[in-house]
């Protein structure tokens, strides 16, 4: 067929053939050659239904369901020629199917339409991607579980305003993310267990009046049953924009654990070194090495988010039931998937490989009278005084110490008598870190012992 002739699949009612700019806008086989193992999967479980249903003969769907997997292997080894004037990866299989089995061929599209075929296709592609997510936020959580494990009582700063705070340990900081991530890892599985339904048999978006058997065709593809409207079916996108939210989510938990590496990896912090794996150098200061995976970890979330937002925006407004405008599901969602399953892939890397720079985690720990908090909860324990005045006897003695520019445990036991005399030398063990973090024993609090409680949880939940 010449280049000027109407289109082989729906150019009946067609005397000439498209606009080179109308086949440009309208072509998708660029991006959803990516769905080609899901188109082809989805028109073998159809074609076996029809034949089972007695819609299609025995031999038309063994032709059909042999030559679908010719065309897979030729896709998989890559001699398959994607053409644009075929538009998109349904049509192009379905014509080279017809080159290698002639006319039966053309009994595969019965009781279907692209229109359900493509959401099918969709929703497989998602749902293995939702798999893969899974996976990898369950090896990033085994990472920053190891993390957490060797280092239940490391001491370090705990920051609110990125002003020291408390002391807090390694291990309860690596746990803090093991909760989030955990979080997203139980919105991925809900997102699966919500979207795993079949469009398939919905056809263009009536159903069909071909006695098809949806409940066969959802098995095969592993969907938990066929949805139950056929209008939505073929126009529903909420997966893919509940995919792209669990994503996105994802990423800003992914992102905020990047900032902190790219920090606390700074010649001012030290208090991680990332391995060489996971860094590069610079082509004109010899001495850098960059955190260049955080940095990228950072930035992803700029794209996923913004497929979220784009994908929103395509939807908004459509009418019932298919329109062309929701072909642009696609790119977006292909491209947030790789960098979402690159970041984790990437963050898990480099949580395994980094090292914390214990003594310089301890130091910082003890700077910054982090330890005032200790004083006054000791003054209210020890001595009786309201919360509200130890805090203020706290405060003149952190700004005694400021003045004497020491620490708060570098007081003598006299200075600190001279701002409250009910001071006695016991106040001094609990100045220290250790005693700081091994005191916050409340549920869910930053003591070792409860963080290793917390370390043994996570790892049952992910037996
Ligand atoms: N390439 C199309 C898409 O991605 C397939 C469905 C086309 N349906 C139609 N009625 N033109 O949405």
């Amino acid at each position: 067929m010449s280049d000027t002739s109407s289109n082989q699949m729906w150019g009946g009612r067609f005397a000439a053939g498209p606009d080179a700019i109308m086949e440009a806008i309208n072509a998708s086989i660029g991006f959803d050659k990516r769905l080609a193992a899901q188109d082809i999967a989805g028109s073998r479980a159809h074609a076996a239904m029809l034949a089972a249903t007695g819609i299609l003969s025995d031999s038309d769907a063994k032709a059909i369901r042999e030559g679908l997997l010719t065309v897979l292997s030729e896709i998989e080894d890559g001699s398959f020629e994607f053409s644009t004037a075929l538009e998109d990866i349904h049509m192009n299989v379905e014509a080279r199917l017809k080159e290698l089995i002639g006319d039966a061929a053309g009994r595969l599209h019965t009781g279907r339409s692209r229109n359900d075929q493509v959401a099918t296709d969709f929703r497989l592609w998602v749902r293995d991607q939702l798999d893969a997510a899974d996976a990898g936020l369950v090896a990033l959580i085994r990472a920053l579980l190891a993390q957490a494990e060797a280092g239940a009582d490391w001491v370090m700063p705990g920051f609110t305003h990125l002003q020291t705070a408390q002391p807090v340990t390694w291990g309860h900081h690596m746990m803090a993310y093991v909760e989030m991530f955990g979080r997203d890892l139980s919105r991925v599985r809900d997102a699966r267990a919500r979207m795993n339904e079949s469009p398939l048999g919905a056809a263009a978006l009536a159903g069909t009046g071909f006695p098809v058997d949806r409940e066969m065709t959802a098995q095969a593809l592993g969907f938990d049953r066929p949805m139950a409207n056929s209008l939505d079916a073929v126009s529903a996108r909420d997966f893919a924009l509940e995919f792209l939210s669990v994503a996105s989510i994802s990423a800003m938990h992914l992102s905020r654990f990047a900032e902190e590496l790219v920090i606390w990896s700074s010649a001012q912090f030290r208090f991680v070194t990332l391995s060489d794996r996971f860094s590069t150098g610079s082509s004109i200061m010899p001495q850098k090495k960059n955190p260049d995976a955080a940095e990228l970890i950072r930035a992803k979330i700029g794209r996923i988010f913004g497929a979220n937002v784009a994908l929103m925006m395509v939807m908004k407004g459509l009418p019932l039931a298919y329109s062309k405008d929701m072909q642009e599901d696609k790119e977006q969602v292909f491209d947030a998937a790789d960098n979402w399953m690159l970041a984790l892939a990437a963050m898990e890397g480099m949580v395994r490989d980094m090292s914390a720079n214990t003594s310089a985690l301890e130091a910082a720990a003890a700077a910054g009278f982090s330890t005032a908090t200790d004083l006054a909860d000791w003054l209210v324990r020890e001595t009786g005084l309201p919360f509200r005045e130890a805090h203020h006897v706290t405060g003149s003695l952190v700004a005694m110490a400021e003045r004497k520019g020491c620490d708060l445990s570098e007081l003598t036991l006299e200075e600190m008598v001279s701002v409250k005399d009910t001071i006695t030398n016991d106040v001094f063990d609990v100045l220290g870190v250790h005693n700081s973090v091994a005191s916050r024993t409340s549920y869910g609090g930053t003591a070792p012992a409860r963080v290793r409680q917390q370390v043994a949880r996570w790892k049952e939940i992910l037996e």
